[in-house]
């Protein structure tokens, strides 16, 4: 039979010293308790429920997109055992198993929870507990065992003698329960320790009173790592990274100085993608045989086959099409759309924007909510003046356009297809179709003048 399954995320998380509730401190740009979510969805099962207290609001605002999930409030936080307890109406119609996960231990693979709720099921045991050897116990619950090898009890870490704390196979918070004989028990634990909390842990002892606890120790132990403090965040998301990266070359996927290469595990990136070093990757496709140069940022953005993301550029909520340059140092904002082949050079900045096949703005420029046709050339210090301070506008380039250099199109305008726009032009009016729009000062030559002029600011 499947388990149910519960999640332990009602906890402020002390150690932060954070305003965020802990479970929702991004490890690679997401959430800590949606990697755990994604784990509990990615086994067979009943029913998956989260314990929410701290932050509550918040914790389920963020789990939104997360479907079919039960809440239990904790409106104090009083221990794992009684967050557990919160969700007591609920298994007292449940029955089988429970496995339960911390909202703060996030590197778990879908096979380990698999192979745990196996052993539970087939030793027969009233818990199942996964346990760890590790090098450094500290802060971690140890796991007491007797003689003959089985599990006596969970000791926490404040509570350890000097004996109990050299005990080097901790607690990982992760376990599988028959769920009637846990209920039995729950509410018999008390919080004489030294944090006064009710453990959940404490169930160990007493269940093993009754029947048989199984233990299993986890093949890896950095699976385990519970987040507690800003430095384990590190420790963990550095694993994640490395994961992640490492299963990228794997593909096929070129990644210069990895350990700096931050890649969130909702990317996508096509084999022959060359990532350079300092580059931070989220919620993106890259295609085939695409570059991003170093130091860039690409979030929410699909980049097509070949296209290159040069040095340093910042690129949001974007499409960039095949072939397509882009930087170094650009900008791409929400709702910029690059077709094939487009060229955005460096310090150009692009909003809200289309841009048709082979168009090009190689230099310091702003282009906001425009439509650009295709094989357009918009000249160096090109500016859409798109906003008059209380609304923005649109602008509209036709096909085969040609705008000069330091040209201003204010909002709203249209410039048909074919025209073309003098350098310096300041346009307030549209251009007809293959027109040339020339709004300029006209230029006068004064002989001598300059001469002149140096001649007698030296006296
Ligand atoms: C817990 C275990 C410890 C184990 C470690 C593994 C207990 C008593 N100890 O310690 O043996 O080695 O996990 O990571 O269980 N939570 C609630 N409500 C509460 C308290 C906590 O929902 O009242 C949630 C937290 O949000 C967190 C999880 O339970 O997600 C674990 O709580 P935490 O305080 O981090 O326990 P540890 O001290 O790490
Ligand atoms: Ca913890």
């Amino acid at each position: 039979m499947d388990p149910h399954i519960l999640i332990m995320a009602a906890g402020q998380g002390k150690r932060m010293y954070s305003d965020l509730p802990k479970v929702l401190h991004p490890v690679l740009y997401r959430p800590m308790l949606h990697y755990v979510l994604d784990v509990a969805n990615a086994i067979p099962r009943k029913s998956v429920s989260v314990i929410v207290g701290h932050g509550e609001a918040a914790v389920r605002e963020a789990c939104a997109g997360f479907e079919g999930l039960k809440y239990f409030s904790q409106p104090e936080q009083k221990g794992t055992a009684d967050a557990v307890r919160r969700a007591e109406s609920f298994l007292k119609t449940a029955e089988g198993d429970l496995l339960v996960l911390s909202g703060d231990v996030m590197l778990l693979q879908s096979a380990t929870l698999e192979e745990l709720v196996n052993l539970h099921r087939t030793s027969g045991a009233l818990a199942t507990v996964l346990t760890a050897e590790v090098s450094d116990p500290k802060g971690y619950g140890r796991i007491v065992r007797a003689a003959d090898g089985h599990i006596e009890r969970i000791r926490e870490q404040a509570d350890c003698s000097p004996e109990e704390a050299k005990i080097s196979e901790v607690n990982s918070g992760i376990y599988v329960f028959k769920i009637a004989p846990l209920l039995e028990t729950l509410g018999k634990i008390g919080d004489r320790n030294k944090q006064h909390e009710f453990y959940l842990t404490d169930v160990i002892e007493l269940l093993g009173a009754k029947g048989k606890i199984a233990g299993s120790r986890l093949k890896d132990p950095a699976e385990m790592t519970g987040i507690n403090d800003r430095a384990a965040l590190a420790r963990v998301e550095g694993i994640l990274q490395e994961r992640i990266n490492t299963a990228w070359m794997f593909r096929g996927v070129t990644l210069q100085s990895p350990a700096s290469i931050f890649i969130d595990p909702l990317s996508k990136i096509g084999k022959d993608a060359r990532i350079e070093a300092g580059s931070i990757i989220v919620r993106s496709q890259i295609g085939e045989g695409a570059t991003v140069e170093a130091g860039s940022r690409v979030f929410d953005t699909g980049v097509g086959k070949g296209a290159v993301i040069k040095q340093g550029s910042y690129v949001h909520e974007s499409e960039i099409g095949e072939g397509a340059g882009v930087g170094p140092y650009a900008h791409l904002r929400p709702g910029t759309r690059l077709g094939k082949n487009v060229k955005i050079g460096n310090f150009v900045e692009v909003k809200k924007s289309s841009f048709g096949e082979g168009s090009k703005a190689s230099h310091l420029s702003y282009i906001g909510d425009a439509e650009v046709g295709k094989n357009v050339n918009l000249g160096c210090g090109f500016i859409t003046c798109n906003y008059d301070g209380v609304n923005k506008h649109k602008t509209v380039i036709g096909d085969d356009v040609f705008v000069g250099s330091d040209s201003q199109l204010v909002a709203p305008v249209t410039i048909q297809t074919g025209s073309y726009v003098a350098a310096g032009s300041t346009i307030t009016r549209d251009v007809p179709r293959d027109a040339l729009a020339l709004s300029r000062g006209k230029q006068v030559n004064k002989d001598g003048y300059a001469k002149r002029f140096r001649g007698k600011s030296k006296t």
